[in-house]
């Protein structure tokens, strides 16, 4: 269980669902890749604007295990461009003292994007000052079921006695091991649901719906959202001290 906070909790890890891309191009009679590409420019200010807001951790979803159902064009266009967004953003991240995480199975993806990805890690990993987590071909359902199979892999050679596992032992199993809860959960573009992302983790965090589009959405409207769950009390099923 995590502590109890004080009634003004602090917004250490925000995570977002970054939805939306499609209807904001076709809005615009283009492509839904135009979208997308709008969509990663934005994933830069955001980032950009967590030290001073302070965000330690942000974790962003960007492809999901459900999303391979959308059609080849779309599926390479969006693997093409995280393969970009990786070799021109690469630089600016190390520069800017990011750290960069993927979660997801990488099994699925192309090795030249495991690859990028791999290499970015390498790259970020001494950096502490953010700490930007992509997800991608990462669904939550998934993910605890990885964490499953590798867990009871080490029962069977010997390494884990089940008796022991709790909550704390599966969590270690999972893609986010090193990453706090997160304490708060963002997704645009007027949907309210989770859609697979960060199940496990996300079972105290409170959450916030906004009708903006992702391509529309401002460091404004994010540092809106901060101070607004800055002055929600969370109880974590508790009770506050009075
Ligand atoms: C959901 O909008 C968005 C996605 C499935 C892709 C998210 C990707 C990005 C924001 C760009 C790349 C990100 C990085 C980190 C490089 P949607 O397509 O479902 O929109 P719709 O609901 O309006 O159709």
């Amino acid at each position: 269980m995590p502590e109890a906070q004080g009634p003004l909790g602090k917004a250490e890890h925000v995570a977002i669902i970054m939805d939306g891309n499609g209807r904001w191009a076709k809005a615009r009679a283009k492509p839904r890749l135009y979208g997308h590409q709008a969509g990663a420019k934005r994933v830069r200010e955001i980032v950009e604007a967590c030290p001073q807001l302070g965000v330690r951790y942000l974790t962003v979803f960007a492809f999901s295990t459900e999303n391979w159902r959308r059609t080849q064009t779309e599926v390479a266009g969006l693997m093409k461009l995280f393969k970009k967004y990786i070799l021109s953003e690469a630089k600016k991240l190390v520069e800017a003292g990011v750290c960069v995480r993927f979660i997801g199975d990488r099994l699925r993806l192309e090795p030249r994007l495991v690859q990028l990805m791999d290499e970015l890690e390498e790259m970020t990993s001494e950096n502490s000052l953010v700490n930007l987590t992509i997800a991608i071909n990462y669904g939550g359902r998934d993910e605890v079921a990885r964490a499953s199979r590798r867990m009871a892999k080490d029962v069977a050679r010997g390494t884990l006695n089940p008796d022991s596992v709790n909550e704390q032992t599966l969590a270690r199993y999972l893609d986010t091991y090193v990453l706090p809860d997160p304490d708060l959960v963002i997704r645009t573009s007027g949907e309210a649901r989770i859609s697979n992302f960060l199940l496990w983790q996300s079972a105290y965090s409170e959450y916030e719906f906004v009708k903006t589009l992702w391509p529309d959405f401002t460091v404004t409207d994010f540092e809106e959202i901060i101070a607004t769950f800055g002055a929600r009390e969370r109880r974590f099923g508790g009770l506050l001290a009075s």
